[in-house]
């Protein structure tokens, strides 16, 4: 597959340039986002200022685009692949479509509209619910450490993608010092 062959060439390329960083596995990667993220909507809860909850939800937003990005395009599939587990793979996807939807929602507004707090709280029940179904015992993830799945190498595939999804994209920074 060709993502395979990119991970390899990107995990050589990680360990003769950086510092190692992102050694995680694909699954404690996810769960580190998840972590994350429940902690911003804790702040956000905490929050009263207009710019602060504006900040938290700007945060908490990008994240959850670039998280629901990196398991549409790599851990998912190949947790399906690996696993045939038909009915979680679809049902995590209709979350994050659910999810998106509100994200958009917040996206488009500030802490001046009047469902803006509600719509933060209602995106962090749906999100607890949905890393709920991802941590728990037979879930996603526990059914993929079961499986063969190489979460080493999935973990490299995933923190790229991050990285390139954030902006920050290993690869092109690394093109560039090696022409600099
Ligand atoms: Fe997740
Ligand atoms: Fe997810």
């Amino acid at each position: 597959m060709p993502k395979s062959t990119v991970a390899t060439k990107r995990e050589t390329t990680t360990q003769r340039s950086t510092a190692r960083t992102e050694e995680a596995d694909a699954i404690a990667l996810l769960k580190a986002d998840h972590r994350q993220v429940e902690g911003w909507f804790e702040e956000f809860a905490k929050a009263r200022a207009g710019n602060r909850k504006q900040e938290l939800a700007n945060q908490i937003c990008a994240a959850l685009k670039v998280h629901t990005t990196i398991e549409e395009e790599i851990f998912y599939p190949a947790f399906y692949e690996a696993t045939e587990e038909e009915e979680l793979y679809q049902e995590a996807q209709v979350e994050h479509d659910g999810a998106k939807h509100l994200i958009d929602k917040i996206e488009g507004s500030g802490p001046d509209d009047e469902l803006f707090d509600a719509r933060v709280k209602v995106l962090s029940e749906m999100i607890k619910h949905h890393v709920k179904e991802e941590e728990k015992r037979d879930g996603m993830f526990a059914k993929a450490r079961q499986s063969d799945l190489d979460l080493d190498a999935l973990g490299q595939q995933l923190a790229s993608r991050k990285a390139e999804l954030q902006g920050t994209s290993r690869p092109k920074l690394i093109d560039k010092l090696t022409r600099a």
